[in-house]
Formats: C-alpha cells, sequence, structure tokens
C-alpha cells in the first residue's frame, strides 16, 4: 500500500470510475451463461469475480465509513467473501460454480449500487478522512486489477472445456519470429531488490518489501522465452517419459495427470493444436511455450542443461535495463507474442508469459504484513507456493514492475506461466 501523503485524493474518483468500468469491459463479450461456469476448484465464474472485487470495496472501505451502513444484501457478504477469516464465513471456493442466483444482471445491480456508494462517499468525507482512507481505496483499484487478470485466465480454462472450441474475442496474431536465443551475462554481487517508490512507482503489496541485500554469484539469463518449437523438441526426446529429467512431485503429477504436453494443447490427427482465448489454431513454433507448470519449466531447464533464474537474479536483471513497451492487458492480444530480433538486453521481460523462478513464496527479511484484516492478503499464502516474475499478455499495465511477485502453486498450469532459462554456477551437463 502506498503512504496516505503520496495519493492525490482528487484523483481517486476517476481512478474508482476506470477501474469499475474496465472490468465490465472485460465481461462484455461473456454471456450470463459463460460467466456462471466454474471449470475446476482454482478457477472462479466471471460473476463471481465482478461480485466479490466488488464486495472488497463494501467491506473494506463503506462498512466503517458510510453512514448508517447497511449491506446490500446480508448473503453476499456470506457468497463472496473469498479467504478472509476476519471478516466471517464465507461459501466454499470450489462450489462457486453453484451459484446461479444472484444472476449475472444482479451482480451487475450490486456492482452499481456500491458504485453509487463509494462515489457519494468520496464526494462527501472530509479531505483528512479521505485521505487516511486513500490507501484501502487504492488496494482496492490493484485488488479489481488482478481479479481482471484472473478473470480473463479463468473463463480461457471456461471455454477450453467446451468442445465447441468458442474464443473469448480478438484476433489471433501471427507471422512474427522470436529469433535466436541469446545469452546476457551478469557479474551479481551484493545488490538490493525489493520495491523502492523512487525506481517503481507509489503502490506496492505488502509481499514486496522491505527493500533488502541479497548476495549474488555472477549469472546468465537467456534473452527471450522458451518457443514452442523448443518446446516441441524437448517433448520429441521423450520430455515427459524420461523421470531423470523431473523433480519427485513433478513426476507424480506427470504420471497421475497424465501430462505429454502443456495445457490447452491437444493433438489432433498428429497435429498440436493450442486453445487461446482468441481461439483454438495449431501450435507455432515462434510464440512462447506457455501453460506449463513449475515442474515443467524446472523438467525443460534440467533438460537443457541449464536452471530456473532465482527471482533476485531475475529483479537485479529487470533493473539493469529499460523497461522497453510490453504485451501487457492494454495490447488486447490475450496472448502471449514471438520475441523478435534480439535487443541489447533481454527481451519479453515484462508481458507475454509470468516467468516461472526457482523461488520458492516467502517473506522478505523483516516482512510484516498490512495491520488487520488486509494482512490475510498476501502473507497467510507464504508456503507451497514458488515467485513468479514479469507479468504476462493478460496482465494490467500498472502491475508490470521489477518489485511485483506474484505466486502460484508449482502444478498450476491454468495460469499464462512461461519459462526463461539461466545459466551461472555450477556446470551442468544437457540431458538431451
Ligand atoms: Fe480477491
Amino acid at each position: 500500500m502506498s503512504d496516505a501523503a503520496s495519493i492525490d485524493v482528487t484523483s481517486l474518483p476517476a481512478r474508482y470510475d476506470d477501474v469499475r468500468a474496465h472490468t465490465e469491459r472485460l465481461a462484455a463479450p461473456l454471456s450470463p451463461e459463460d460467466q456462471t461456469v466454474q471449470s475446476m476448484p482454482d478457477t472462479s465464474p466471471t460473476k463471481w469475480h465482478r461480485a466479490h472485487v466488488t464486495w472488497f470495496f463494501e467491506t473494506f472501505v463503506l462498512a466503517d465509513n458510510e453512514p448508517r451502513f447497511a449491506p446490500y444484501q446480508d448473503t453476499y457478504w456470506f457468497l463472496f467473501n473469498s479467504y478472509y477469516e476476519a471478516v466471517g464465513p464465507r461459501w466454499s471456493r470450489p462450489m462457486r460454480g453453484v451459484i446461479s442466483r444472484p444472476g449475472a444482471h444482479d451482480v451487475g445491480l450490486y456492482r452499481g449500487n456500491v458504485d453509487d456508494r463509494m462515489r457519494d462517499l468520496m464526494a462527501t468525507l472530509d479531505e483528512g478522512t479521505l485521505t487516511k482512507l486513500a490507501p484501502t481505496i487504492e488496494l482496492g483499484f490493484h485488488h479489481e486489477q488482478q481479479h481482471q487478470e484472473l478473470l480473463l485466465m479463468d473463463i480461457k480454462h471456461v471455454l477450453s472445456l467446451n468442445p465447441l472450441d468458442p474464443s473469448y474475442a480478438g484476433n489471433p496474431s501471427s507471422g512474427d519470429m522470436s529469433g535466436t536465443l541469446e545469452w546476457r551475462d551478469f557479474d551479481g554481487g551484493l545488490v538490493e531488490i525489493g520495491h523502492e517508490t523512487s525506481l517503481d512507482g507509489g503502490f506496492c503489496f505488502d509481499n514486496e518489501l522491505p527493500r533488502h541485500q541479497q548476495w549474488l554469484e555472477p549469472y546468465r539469463l537467456a534473452d527471450r522465452l522458451v518457443t514452442n518449437g523448443e518446446w516441441l523438441a524437448f517433448m520429441a526426446d521423450g520430455g515427459y517419459r524420461r523421470p531423470e529429467l523431473w523433480l519427485s512431485d513433478g513426476w507424480a503429477r506427470v504420471q497421475s495427470e497424465e501430462w505429454a504436453a502443456p495445457a490447452y494443447w491437444s493433438d489432433r490427427d498428429g497435429v498440436w493444436f493450442e486453445h487461446t482465448l482468441t481461439g483454438t489454431r495449431p501450435v507455432d513454433p515462434e510464440l512462447p511455450a506457455c501453460h506449463v507448470s513449475h515442474y515443467e519449466a524446472d523438467a525443460y531447464a534440467t533438460w537443457a542443461g541449464k536452471r530456473l533464474p532465482t527471482e533476485a537474479e531475475w529483479e537485479h536483471a529487470a533493473r539493469l535495463q529499460e523497461q522497453a513497451p510490453a504485451n501487457l492487458a492494454d495490447t488486447e492480444s490475450w496472448h502471449p507474442r514471438a520475441a523478435g530480433e534480439p535487443v541489447d538486453g533481454l527481451r519479453q521481460l515484462f508481458g507475454d508469459c509470468w516467468e516461472w523462478t526457482s523461488s520458492a513464496y516467502l517473506p522478505f527479511p523483516g516482512f510484516h504484513p498490512t495491520a488487520g484484516a488486509l494482512g490475510e492478503y498476501n502473507g497467510k499464502f507464504m508456503s507451497g507456493q514458488m515467485v513468479l516474475r514479469g507479468g504476462c499478455a493478460l496482465t494490467p499495465p500498472g502491475h508490470a514492475r521489477a518489485s511485483y511477485r506474484n505466486f502460484f502453486p508449482p502444478g498450476a498450469r491454468w495460469p499464462l506461466t512461461g519459462v526463461r532459462l539461466a545459466d551461472g554456477g555450477a556446470p551442468r551437463e544437457p540431458r538431451r
């Protein structure tokens, strides 16, 4: 969260309207039926995302500050609380898909009601109170933007299970090349990582703090993401059939879930096809390999005689170069693009695919969760998950910064993830 004093409170109403309208734009191509499906426990219905981000403002802003506050509906507090134990009981996450009522239209009414009340509140609070409340309102913007990304990842999974191969929106881009993979060297040494306002902007989540020192041995990073063509070579060399390439937990998942290719790939009469938000089409060897788990990313790196970067290596490298235009959600490509020809620095650093690191999602030294119920936002998930860096083609632009720490369990494949290789330290033999 930002310091209260650093937020321009006069900008809050317009920022609120922008964020809220954008969620509705993302949901617009989806029918009420599309918005109701929950395709697996990890994903949530579009309609649930729209309601939950509204519940967030109602719970954390309106409840303590609105005169004569009453919830829009008592039951909504139960239905649309995600995981906040301090706020009270909640409906079972894997059962969000059975909430046929309220429908998508009713969720729209809920959103409109809270929008009116939020606008009233921001217009009537005295400046001192609004300044104190501003960091929580701003957190609500960033929370809603995180759900905008999840909404897209989740509906991609929903649509992938429909035998009619529906697309979400847009048209596929094609014809671009990824170019040669090159390596960039970094000296390492004593470096600082973590959020720094002067470098990263005013807002950060609590998990990006405190900024602290880390020691890095000299290392190299691949200058672009692994491509589908390279992933096909891994598959052709028995990548999914050779236990020596895999972490033990990963090999167990290969067997139990019969993984033989990235998620969303299907073999149709000997040709690999890929489901995307813009339609299902033959796998393009020039595009980044995506929707692979941490286990697959690690197995690929082992096969290639490389490894995954640590999050400190990634962040240090990201801080040494200018941020280039990136394929984030504002491009509305809804899918990673080819890397293009090599440049001076690293390609695809922000955008395209979230990049798995070898770092467990743990607190930085001296980490303190935000006070109160909002302390449940990040800290309590620091177990059994891996850090990803960089952003993807579904990430709102304000969420692409060097210190941003995304995290998912190592077996997750529905997030838009990819692989950047690292090298350095002890020599490794390729297993090709
Ligand atoms: Fe949430």
